[in-house]
């Protein structure tokens, strides 16, 4: 959860077309979930894995940007 510098990871996430939904599934035993946002093009969402969120899920045509690299998501086709 943490990277070097000691300060929880930050994601960037920005929509490269409109209702680009990035989702946070939760921390623990039961992975489900937890929260949903939807991002219109243009718009850019900086995320943490906190201690309830331990994995995000991005659906729709985006760029991310973490500490191991760029990547970008695809929209359905
Ligand atoms: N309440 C959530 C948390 O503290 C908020 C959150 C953090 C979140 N990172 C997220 C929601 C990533 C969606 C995606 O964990």
């Amino acid at each position: 959860m943490k990277s070097g510098n000691g300060q929880s990871d930050f994601i960037i996430i920005k929509a490269l077309k409109d209702g680009v939904n990035v989702i946070g599934l939760t921390r623990g035993s039961d992975t489900r979930f937890h929260h949903a946002e939807k991002l219109d093009e243009g718009e850019v969402m900086i995320a943490q894995f906190t201690e309830h969120t331990s994995a995000i899920k991005i659906r729709g045509q985006a760029n991310i940007i973490t500490s191991f690299g760029e990547v970008d998501s695809e929209g359905s086709k």
